[in-house]
């Protein structure tokens, strides 16, 4: 770990890709906070400005490389006197130097694993350095950090794993963020109990895989359960390991966890998503975990097991299906969702439609839908990418379209019902309002989820701030995309 001195100035972070970056920038963001920097609302505004970048996919890496150009276009309107400029995450870890030579008015590249290095970067930086790299990987066995936050949060991701082992032919992120390590659970809880003592109530655990979680790990408290059967195979923690509803469990009976009212997960795989693991879905009186929301993403890809094999899924539709049937029985309003990728060699029109066939069959509240991307390095690299670009998009429009007649059918049923929500912030949609003939002067449009993870918009009559309450509210309207909710006059405040 690095030090630096206290610093002045702004910065801005510009973020791409999955959730993992999302957290990593709040922590940079809590890093540079606390040497003394300001965050900058806008680019324009500050003295560091550090891209956070995205490799999963071909364009992802153009989006941040373009935004680069455009930051040092930027800079050299302002004479050259502008900001520095570094780029971090997954481009950073994959690229390194290579990153200078493509453009050599950066300033620094880091990677996934030295962000607690960045103030240090900065500082050097500032004091004139050019060129600055620090992107090789931690090499150390074990996995310990603390969860850094910026600011009043209801919200917040945990990383409680890194890296992954499972090697999907087609991905890149085993080589952008290392082999897998786990936090310790009682590392975990004591940094969850801090995020509570703090104000945070809902938290999200996050980990390409959060289901291997534990591997490694020596279950030194004897805590159940023991072993994981897994519905597809052995695979992930064995017996004597520490295991991810261990820690489901231990967050949920921890009493300086107590105020936490929500835990939430994300990603999962289904080749180690074990019995034990639905079993925590159950009401709490069956033994369920009572605080896990009633949400599950779990990437299946493709509904056809002849590309799930090319993918190197390790799993077949049919045992990915019994999964789900009886995650439903034992939680039936549980909202789910899927990665989905159209176009990977060899993907014919029959496997297609089997995907299609599958989100009938699932009834997924959201679907991601990617079309494939060849990415150097990977085993699915050299398979010839043979579905046509044109083909590629087709199939993908017609996905989404399709799955939005699905998730519309589901999200109108929700309309008359009450339904609990997290407020995260305010809506992009405050046109909403003058289309409710509601006064404007007061009346303002929020943004939450559910517990199942439904966006919900609601429109409040008072002008009281709303962000980071837990509200009931009543479901008026209905998207393929989000509902709509009005707060009623004198509701109840849960929270
Ligand atoms: N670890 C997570 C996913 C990380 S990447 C998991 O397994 O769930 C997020 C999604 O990007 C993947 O689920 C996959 O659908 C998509 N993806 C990954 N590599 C891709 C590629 N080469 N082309 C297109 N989509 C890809
Ligand atoms: Fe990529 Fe597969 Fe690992 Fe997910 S599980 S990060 S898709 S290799
Ligand atoms: Fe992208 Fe890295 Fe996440 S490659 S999807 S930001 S792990």
């Amino acid at each position: 770990m690095g030090s630096a001195p206290p610093m002045s100035g702004k910065f801005f972070i510009k973020t791409f890709g999955c959730q993992m970056n999302v957290a990593d920038s709040e922590r940079m963001t809590a890093l540079l906070a606390d040497k003394g920097m300001e965050q900058a609302q806008a680019a324009e505004d500050a003295s560091v400005i550090i891209i956070n970048g995205c490799t999963v996919r071909e364009k992802a890496v153009h989006k941040a490389l373009s935004q680069l150009g455009s930051y040092n276009f930027m800079r050299k309107r302002k004479g050259g006197k502008g900001p520095v400029i570094g780029v971090g995450g997954c481009v950073g870890q994959l690229d390194k130097e290579n990153l200078f030579k493509r453009a050599p008015y950066l300033d620094f590249v880091f990677g996934t694993d030295t962000i607690d290095n960045l103030p240090e970067i900065v500082h050097r930086v500032e004091n004139g350095e050019r060129h600055v790299i620090y992107a090789d990987f931690d090499k150390s066995m074990d996995y310990s950090t603390e969860t850094k936050i910026h600011g009043l949060k209801a919200q917040a991701f945990v990383n409680i794993m890194k890296g992954c082992d499972k090697y999907c032919t087609y991905c890149i992120v085993p080589f952008t963020r290392g082999k897998e390590k786990s936090r310790t659970i009682d590392e975990v809880v004591s940094d969850v109990a801090q995020l509570v003592a703090k104000g945070v109530r809902e938290v999200t655990l996050l980990g390409q895989n959060v289901n291997s979680f534990g591997k490694g790990n020596s279950n030194t408290a004897n805590r159940e359960p023991a072993e994981l059967n897994n519905v597809i195979g052995k695979v992930g923690p064995r017996a004597g390991e520490e295991n991810f509803p261990q820690l489901l469990r231990a967050l949920d009976t921890d009493p300086r966890c107590a105020e936490l009212k929500r835990i939430r997960f994300t990603s999962s795989h289904p080749l180690d998503f074990s019995d034990e693991l639905i079993a925590c879905y159950a009401k709490p009186e069956n033994g369920g975990v009572a605080r896990l929301s009633p949400h599950l993403h779990l990437p299946v890809q493709s509904g056809s097991d002849a590309v799930l094999q090319k993918m190197g899924r390790h799993h077949n539709i049919e045992s990915y299906i019994a999964q789900m049937d009886r995650l439903r029985e034992l939680c039936p309003d549980v909202g789910i969702s899927t990665d989905i990728i159209v176009g990977f060699p060899t993907e014919t029109e029959e496997d297609f439609q089997q995907t299609l066939k599958l989100l009938d069959r699932l009834q997924y509240d959201n679907v991601y839908a990617f079309a494939y991307s060849s990415r150097p390095g990977t085993r699915a690299s050299k398979m010839q990418d043979d579905v046509s670009a044109s083909v590629k998009n087709e199939r993908l429009n017609h996905l989404l379209q399709y799955q939005n007649v699905i998730a519309e059918k589901l999200y109108v049923g929700r309309v008359g019902k009450v339904m609990e929500i997290l407020v995260e912030g305010e809506s992009k949609n405050q046109h909403m309002i003058d289309k409710n003939g509601i006064d404007p002067q007061t009346a303002r449009v929020w943004t939450g989820k559910t517990g199942c993870n439904r966006v919900v918009n609601l429109i409040s009559r008072s002008p009281r701030n709303l962000l980071g309450k837990f509200l009931d509210v009543k479901i008026t309207a209905a998207t393929c995309l989000s509902l709509h909710a009005e707060e009623s006059l004198g509701q109840e405040i849960l929270e």
